[in-house]
C-alpha cells in the first residue's frame, strides 16, 4: 500500500535520489533540504518506507506553483502522480494551480491535460542545452 505524507527535511536525500532516476538534471540532497524548508510538498511512500513519488510546490492562498513532480519509473501509470496532485487540489481548494513544462515532455503534458490543466502561454526557448532549445509550456488549472 502507498501512503501520501507531507515532505520533511529528512526526506531530502530520497527526493534527490528519485529526481536523479527521473531526470538528467536534478537537485542535490543539500538543495532539497533548502527547498523543502521553504516550500511545501507531499511524498508517496511504499510499505517498505521507500519514497516512490513526490510533489514540491509553493504559493499563497489562491495561487500555487508546482515546482516539480516525479514518480519512480517502475511505479508510473499507477495513479501516484494523480493522487499527489489531487491531494494538493483538495488541500488548497480555491487556488489556481500553475506549472511550466518542457514542450518535449509529452508524458508530463498528457498527465497535466488529464488533470484539466490548460495551456495559457509559452516561454520561448526557455530550456537550452547542447542539442538546442525548447519552449516552456505554461499550464494552469482553474480553482474549483
Ligand atoms: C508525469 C508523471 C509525474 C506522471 O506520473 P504517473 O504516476 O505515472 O501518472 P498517473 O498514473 O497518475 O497518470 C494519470 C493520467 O495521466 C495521463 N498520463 C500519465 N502518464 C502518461 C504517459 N506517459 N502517456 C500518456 N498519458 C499519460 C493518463 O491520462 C493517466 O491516466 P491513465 O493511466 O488512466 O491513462 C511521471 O511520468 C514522471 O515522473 N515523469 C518524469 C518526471 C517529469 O517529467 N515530471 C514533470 C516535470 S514538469
Amino acid at each position: 500500500m502507498l501512503i501520501i505524507k507531507n515532505l520533511a527535511i529528512e526526506m531530502a536525500e530520497a527526493c534527490s535520489r528519485l529526481h536523479a532516476m527521473c531526470d538528467q538534471t536534478y537537485w542535490s540532497s543539500h538543495e532539497y533540504e533548502k527547498l523543502i524548508s521553504r516550500m511545501q510538498g507531499v511524498g508517496c511512500i511504499d510499505d517498505k518506507d521507500v519514497l516512490r513519488g513526490f510533489l514540491l510546490f509553493q504559493g499563497i492562498d489562491d495561487y500555487i506553483d508546482v515546482v516539480y513532480i516525479c514518480v519512480d519509473p517502475s511505479f508510473r501509470r499507477m495513479k501516484l502522480g494523480k493522487r499527489m496532485m489531487e491531494h494538493i487540489f483538495d488541500k488548497k481548494r480555491g487556488a489556481d494551480v500553475f506549472i511550466e513544462v518542457n514542450q518535449g515532455n509529452i508524458d508530463a503534458l498528457n498527465f497535466y491535460y488529464s488533470l484539466d490543466f490548460m495551456l495559457i502561454g509559452k516561454r520561448l526557448n526557455y530550456y537550452k542545452d547542447n542539442a538546442g532549445s525548447n519552449d516552456a509550456m505554461v499550464l494552469k488549472r482553474n480553482r474549483i
